[in-house]
């Protein structure tokens, strides 16, 4: 399993991933998109200073995406979906989310990461708690997800957190 920088080839396997509705109940992407608008995303966020994201490979196959995003509050916001449920629960998560946070921190010099993920979702939680975020906030009836105004639960990961290399900390 690697992660690599996302190219254009992948969108039509990041396409794929969403439109199957395979992550609809945990995540904020909730509708189908077309390629056209992928690619359109995809284009947008190579202009963008404050946007990278990545492929989640494994044997050479596209098998999630992560990101990071402008924040809501402060740092960077990290994303993640991993399409097939077949690979999930079995690590690829919390390797993702390390690197992620590794490359923000020692690459982009990030002093903070945050996320937002459903109070109920307690396979991402065990994840991001595994990486090292930390709870901070419930926004209460923060998304409106499937019809109904739902709580998120805010978490986020500092710099002086993270057990960095030395060649990997910030100055
Ligand atoms: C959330 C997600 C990225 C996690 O990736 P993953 O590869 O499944 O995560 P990992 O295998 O590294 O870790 C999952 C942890 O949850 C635990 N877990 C799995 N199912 C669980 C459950 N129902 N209840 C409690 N813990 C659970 C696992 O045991 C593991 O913890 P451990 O390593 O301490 O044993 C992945 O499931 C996913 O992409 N889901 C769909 C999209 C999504 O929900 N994205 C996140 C939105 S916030």
């Amino acid at each position: 399993m690697r992660l690599r920088r996302l190219q254009r080839a992948d969108i039509e396997a990041v396409r794929d991933g969403f439109a199957s509705g395979i992550a609809a109940a945990t995540t904020r992407w909730m509708f189908p998109r077309s390629l056209p608008s992928k690619l359109g995303w995809f284009d947008d966020m190579e202009a963008s200073k404050e946007h990278d994201a990545f492929a989640i490979v494994v044997n050479r196959r596209v098998v999630g995406i992560c990101s990071l995003r402008p924040p809501r509050f402060a740092g960077r916001e990290l994303t993640i979906a991993i399409f097939d449920p077949a690979m999930r629960g079995r690590g690829l998560g919390t390797f993702a989310v390390t690197e992620l946070c590794r490359f923000g921190f020692s690459q982009l010099r990030l002093r903070r990461i945050e996320l937002g993920v459903y109070p109920n979702h307690r396979a991402a939680i065990a994840c991001y708690a595994r990486c090292g975020f930390q709870y901070e906030a419930l926004l209460r009836r923060y998304v409106y997800h499937n019809g109904v105004w739902t709580d998120a639960m805010w978490m986020s990961l500092l710099r002086s957190e993270m057990g960095l290399k030395k060649n990997e900390r910030a100055r």
